[in-house]
């Protein structure tokens, strides 16, 4: 069992020596270590089993902080930063010498945020180096959004979990950078949209998403956030449903519950309100909770491809088992 704090006193102490604390942030738990200290990172990688070819991104307490690991600041970084930080974006942006290969896996640019929790914000304050963090969970599963989750997966392995309650947003954070003919493109979409990065820049914002042919981050083209029960998304669910009949049955809805005469074991129900913002929040609760049923199947409903139901889809495509 690690131990479950809200004392960042406590937490700061282990990070100092070099050791891992899951933190809370907006989006998801991460999988804390001193950014500076390379062996304390390389727990990062064996404890998640993440392969090193896959970069981490590094958390500030604000923008100023990040200055001395990048090497060059542009108009659109400050606009950017000024719009949305604390918050769930994460740039990449020209790393300088402070940043270890090990964070970036040899890339010459460094992913940065600051995240919007304020226990971790507290303890980044009082930290006087980077947090590198990637999500909480053994490489491949599903992010983890509450306490529990990380107990459940990683607390056999880490000695604390700082504790801020379940995470708002649900959803990794939006990753912005900028491409070779320096226009800004989204490499991994999240609830900060497409749309909301536009309005900050006045220009059009690329989407270069994992199931688009170039890639930049390698983290990002392997089966991502799945659970371990077999998973279907589905698009018309009281159709598609019928074709699983007898089955052991695990069914997470969008807002409105499955009426037909299947019987199903679990039925989970995101947002009856059917807010997108809701339904971000609750997904990976809900993915976590069926798949510790010992169900045969789960069906995921899709949601509608626009604004933040685009993340939400883009992280139900990598959580379903057939690609
Ligand atoms: O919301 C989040 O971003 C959470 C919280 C904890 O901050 N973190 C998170 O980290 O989702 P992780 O490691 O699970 O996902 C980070 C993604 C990976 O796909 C990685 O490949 C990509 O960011 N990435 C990191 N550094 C990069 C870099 N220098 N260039 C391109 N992609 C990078
Ligand atoms: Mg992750």
């Amino acid at each position: 069992m690690a131990i479950l704090t809200k004392n960042i006193n406590d937490a700061k102490a282990i990070l100092d020596k070099g050791n891992l604390v899951a933190i809370p942030t907006e989006t998801v738990y991460g999988l804390a270590a001193k950014a500076i200290d390379e062996k304390a990172v390389k727990k990062i990688f064996k404890t998640k089993g993440r392969p090193s070819n896959n970069p981490l991104i590094l958390h500030f307490p604000n923008l100023d902080s990040i200055f001395p690991y990048i090497n060059s600041i542009t108009k659109e970084v400050q606009l950017l930063a000024n719009a949305f930080w604390p918050g769930s974006l994460t740039l990449l942006l020209p790393k300088s010498d402070l940043v270890p290969e090990i964070i970036t896996a040899g890339l010459p640019s460094v992913a940065v945020r600051v995240p919007n929790h304020p226990l971790t914000l507290q303890l980044l304050h009082q930290l006087d180096y980077p947090l590198a963090a990637p999500s909480a969970n053994p490489s491949g599963y599903i992010s983890p959004t509450n306490p529990s989750h990380v107990e459940k997966q990683l607390g056999t392995k880490i000695p604390m979990v700082l504790d801020g309650g379940n995470c708002k947003k649900g959803l990794e954070s939006t990753i912005l950078g900028w491409n070779d003919k320096q226009e800004p493109t989204i490499y991994r979409q999240g609830v900060i949209t497409k749309e909301d990065i536009s309005a900050v820049l006045q220009k059009e914002v690329l989407i270069n998403s994992p199931y688009s042919e170039t890639l930049v981050a390698p983290g990002m083209l392997s089966s991502h956030y799945a659970p371990n029960t077999k998973t279907i998304i589905s698009t018309n669910m009281d159709k598609d449903i019928n074709q699983y009949q007898g089955l052991n049955l695990g069914v997470i809805k969008v807002h409105t519950s499955y009426q037909g005469g299947i019987t199903i074991k679990k039925e989970l129900v995101l947002s009856t309100s059917n807010s997108l913002n809701e339904i971000a929040e609750k997904l990976y609760a809900a993915m976590h909770e069926l798949d510790s049923l010992q169900l045969d199947l789960i069906l995921i409903e899709a949601v509608p491809n626009k604004g933040i139901g685009r993340a939400i889809n883009d992280r139900l495509k990598r959580s379903a088992t057939e690609k």
